[in-house]
């Protein structure tokens, strides 16, 4: 070992940094906007089911493979994976069929894609489950950059006066010319991952660590501050009552599979982010714990955010269900028809808390990707996030330039269109729907298979409980039954139904099942009203 592994100071630190990780565009932008297409309180029911029953489980699971191995997601799967596993080559050898296949359909661009696939999980077997969990990290945190750039330009925006407009149909055109003048998307989409490569230069303590306790606290304030500025305006309860009270005939199988990616998305699962961060905690931390305050702040935020919204677009007489569009587009028209004036502070705070939020999360996809580079190509720390930097920058800057206007680059529009016949409105989305609803899904079922059928459960429960077996070794039925656990029964006839047990269940069946039906969904497979 050449270096040391830097660890979390505390407890406080990892959950903190965790919490940042999974606090960001997905709770405070993407959930209440789907939230009000999906019957609003209903939705945050079942968003809040998902949470629990798939959400944690996955969360506990790469926190573990991360704290067992104290690697970053490659090196954490190639240490625990066998030598042969048949499951892999299976799934290797069908991949290598299918490219055949699709060459007799002269579908060359996916033949070449998919055999390639085959190949890396016949060379690589499990290990290359750990690969696609760094792809979709860098995918991701490409164009996450650029959203985060648009959300740096409108705090700018809101204090020079520039979002000053009452109408939707002035903010969104406020909004696409914004997104569509490169002077401005690009400077603010580098500018955006330079902060964050600027944070994670510095390490895992001194960088992550103490900006996370910095800016945390002050993203909770905001929120607060917005919380009480929408509630007492006058008709603020018709928006409350709306995100609260549950409308199930709104509510679709297609919004519960929705909810389910969703949750996915915000706890920041399925690629290696979680297993990263868990491979910097130390054996005698509680996990299970961690786990738990982890899910509960990006729960709560994720309800704020709805709290925060929704009564103000109510009170102002906008709609609710508006799609993408609400945090650009309306809100600031929200905040510029609230009576007093200040519409432009309000803003600037709402985009503060909007900027911190994407910060923290981008810099754990980073991280991911730094963590990979030192670890198994043992670069240091500074080339490493640089590299990361540039590299993202650049796949970041296709994306910022497509959405202005596909044939901005028309080139990679035309090899894409007649390689892989895909035609998307922008290489943005292209990347955003190729990573949300393929990479992610599929490296989730991934891990949660990986560790209930082929590391073992039992061997996972061993790690979780360092540090947490007075966790995880808490005797449901008695605690139900509200009968104290009787050490002097401490046997394993006694302790069948443990969290611990109960979790090995999650993950081995209830996990990758309900994962996979979400993938079969989002990929069109399966389809459901
Ligand atoms: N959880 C983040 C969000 O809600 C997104 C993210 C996903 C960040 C995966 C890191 C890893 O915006």
């Amino acid at each position: 070992m050449i270096e040391e592994r830097e660890h979390w100071s505390s407890s406080l630190g990892f959950v903190l940094a965790a919490a940042g990780s999974a606090i960001g565009l997905g709770a405070i932008w993407k959930f209440p906007y789907i939230a009000g297409q999906n019957g609003g309180g209903a939705f945050l029911l079942i968003y809040l089911v998902c949470v629990a029953i798939i959400g944690m489980p996955v969360m506990l699971c790469e926190i573990t493979l991360g704290r067992r191995t104290q690697q970053n997601p490659v090196g954490a799967f190639r240490m625990l994976s066998p030598d042969k596993s048949h499951v892999a080559n299976f799934i290797g050898f069908s991949m290598v069929f299918t490219s055949v296949a699709l060459l007799c359909f002269q579908e060359y661009g996916w033949a070449v894609f998919i055999l390639i696939i085959g190949g890396l999980i016949i060379r690589y077997g499990w290990t290359s489950a750990g690969i696609l969990s760094i792809v979709t990290g860098f995918v991701i945190m490409s164009y996450y950059s650029v959203v985060g750039g648009w959300t740096l330009g409108y705090i700018i925006k809101a204090f020079q006066g520039d979002l000053n407009y009452v109408t939707e149909a002035a903010a969104a055109n406020c909004f696409t010319s914004f997104r569509d003048n490169l002077a401005w998307a690009i400077p603010m989409h580098i500018g955006f991952l330079l902060i964050c490569a600027l944070i994670i230069v510095r390490g895992v303590r001194n960088g992550i660590e103490k900006w996370s306790k910095i800016l945390m606290p002050i993203l909770f304030v905001l929120m607060v501050i917005l919380i009480l500025r929408g509630l007492t305006l006058p008709g603020a309860l018709k928006g409350v009552s709306f995100f609260l009270s549950p409308k199930f005939s709104e509510l679709s199988a297609k919004g519960v599979l929705t909810a389910m990616g969703l949750a996915f998305f915000t706890l920041s699962l399925g690629m290696g982010a979680m297993i990263t961060y868990g491979s910097y905690i130390s054996r005698e931390q509680n996990i299970f714990m961690s786990t738990l305050s982890i899910v509960l702040l990006d729960t709560v935020i994720a309800t704020l955010a709805g709290l925060a919204i929704f009564p103000a677009v109510f009170a102002m007489g906008f709609k609710e269900a508006a799609g993408p569009g609400l945090v650009f587009n309306i809100l600031p028209a929200v905040f510029n028809s609230i009576p007093g004036g200040l519409g432009w502070l309000w803003a600037g705070i709402f985009f503060i808390l909007l900027s911190i939020a994407a910060i923290t999360s981008e810099v754990s996809l980073l991280e991911m990707v730094v963590a990979f580079l030192t670890d198994e190509l043992k670069w240091s720390r500074v080339k490493a996030v640089w590299t990361a930097f540039a590299a993202g920058a650049l796949l970041g800057l296709l994306s910022a330039v497509s959405i202005a206007n596909w044939s901005n680059i028309e080139w990679l529009h035309q090899i894409l269109v007649k390689t892989f016949h895909i035609e998307q409105k922008s290489f943005f989305d292209m990347l955003d729907n190729f990573s949300s609803n393929w990479l992610l899904p599929l490296s989730g079922i991934a891990i949660s298979i990986f560790v209930g059928w082929i590391w073992s459960t039992r061997k996972a429960v061993e790690e979780i409980r360092h540090g947490s077996h007075n966790f995880a070794d808490v005797h449901l039925i008695s605690l139900l039954a509200g009968l104290k656990d009787d050490p002097s029964h401490n046997n394993s006839k006694y302790h069948v139904l443990t969290l611990a047990s109960l979790w090995g269940i999650f993950i081995r069946f209830i996990a990758p099942i309900a994962v996979t039906i979400t993938f079969l969904h989002e990929i069109g497979w399966l389809k459901l009203k």
